[in-house]
């Protein structure tokens, strides 16, 4: 996903609701669960596992996907509807969708997936979204870098083996941070793809609690050592496009990094992962959550216009419109996924953190309703547009 965005108030004029069922693919709007078949479970690393599943015919379309997009996996565990997102690993050439899960501490999805999901299981997938993704066209010469740590590689796989797949003369260069050896996850692969992409691929590997020689590959993605990579294994004017996907600490240390080497803004993309500051409000936001209390707003959601009182104390349209037992989608509730995404058809609202939505989108309406308040009493929200 992008990098943060100016936080707008977003104003639309009334306009006639144009609904479109029409469109709709035979398996429902893409931002719907679908129930797949496990197809595989593959132990990658002593804490991770790769999860494939089976497409039926009927669901490729719907699960068509783009190099770095992830998927949102639901689950009911112990009483409760989790969700979470994975990126994808695989390339969309690959001809098989496959997300990699690593087990968190304390972790309820990740747990749950490493531990017990098994091949021929069935689990509720929401189809591919995100923005961490670049265009690949044959023909095009360019230099891709990437600095990933832990499970930050999952994206970042994808997009290497698409972009040098398509792209036959453009190079990929990745930093990637691990505390040992063992615990690199796709190891295996990416030394796979460095002798299918002779002389195109290159890898750096850094490891924290191991000792290299060389003192360089010693020790985390932090600034000082993104500056010294920049300064030493790399031209950072011959970067086309960054990649950034791993712990905030790192992705913001890789991109103060690239930015003082020069790399413009617009080529570097960070995927970020939610956190839970984004779900708390501030005395701010809860001053403005208390003032709309009870504020009645039009929600179009799969076809049908609802009218929704805001419920001050969840301190959000999402929140509000699934109270009433709509069931308005997402994911994260942290302002990095998007799949809460809607559009402001009418009246004024504000939108608290943005990390998913590209300033084109903001520009067109659309928010984060997991981060938005109405602020007048002509508000109509479109989860369809
Ligand atoms: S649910 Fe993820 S941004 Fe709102």
């Amino acid at each position: 996903m992008q990098g943060a965005v100016a936080l707008p108030r977003v104003r639309r004029a009334v306009r006639p609701l144009q609904m479109h069922l029409e469109s709709r693919s035979p398996m429902g709007p893409k931002s719907d669960f679908h129930s797949l078949t496990v197809a595989e479970v593959r132990q990658e690393t002593p804490d991770a596992v790769s999860i494939r599943f089976h497409l039926p015919d009927e669901a490729r379309e719907q699960f068509a996907f783009q190099a770095g997009q992830y998927l949102t996996l639901r689950a009911e565990i112990a009483g409760e509807d989790v969700r979470r997102n994975y990126s994808v690993c695989s390339s969309p050439l690959d001809g098989e969708l496959r997300v990699a899960v690593k087990a968190l501490e304390g972790g309820a999805f990740s747990g749950y997936a490493t531990r017990e999901l098994k091949a021929g299981d069935r689990i509720d997938v929401m189809p591919a979204t995100g923005h961490f993704t670049a265009l690949f066209e044959a023909g095009r010469e360019r230099h891709y870098a990437a600095f990933a740590a832990g499970s930050g590689i999952t994206p970042i796989l994808s997009l290497i083996k698409t972009a040098l797949s398509v792209e036959d003369t453009s190079r990929f260069t990745l930093f990637y941070g691990n505390r040992v050896s063992a615990h690199i996850l796709f190891l295996e692969e990416l030394s796979g793809l460095k002798n299918r992409f002779m002389g195109r691929l290159e890898i750096y590997h850094f490891l924290t609690l191991e000792e290299e020689e060389i003192d360089l590959f010693n020790g985390r993605l932090d600034r000082a050592k993104c500056d010294e990579i920049l300064d030493t294994l790399i031209d950072p004017s011959a970067i086309d496009m960054a990649f950034a996907c791993g712990p905030e600490g790192m992705m913001l240390a890789a991109e103060a990094a690239l930015l003082a080497h020069d790399v413009a803004p617009d080529r570097i993309l960070l995927e970020r992962f939610a956190t839970g500051g984004a779900r708390v409000l501030d005395a701010a936001a809860r001053e403005r959550a208390d003032a709309a209390k009870g504020r009645q707003m039009g929600v179009v959601l799969d076809g049908r216009k609802l009218t929704v009182a805001f419920d001050a104390e969840s301190g959000n349209i999402l929140d509000s419109v699934r109270k009433t037992g709509a069931p308005a989608p997402f994911a994260c509730k942290g302002g990095v996924c998007a799949t809460c995404r809607a559009k402001v058809v009418s009246g004024d609202v504000e939108m608290r953190i943005n990390y998913g939505l590209t300033p084109e989108e903001v520009e067109q309406g659309y928010v984060l309703t997991c981060q938005s308040v109405p602020l007048s009493d002509d508000v109509v929200v479109s989860y369809d547009s």
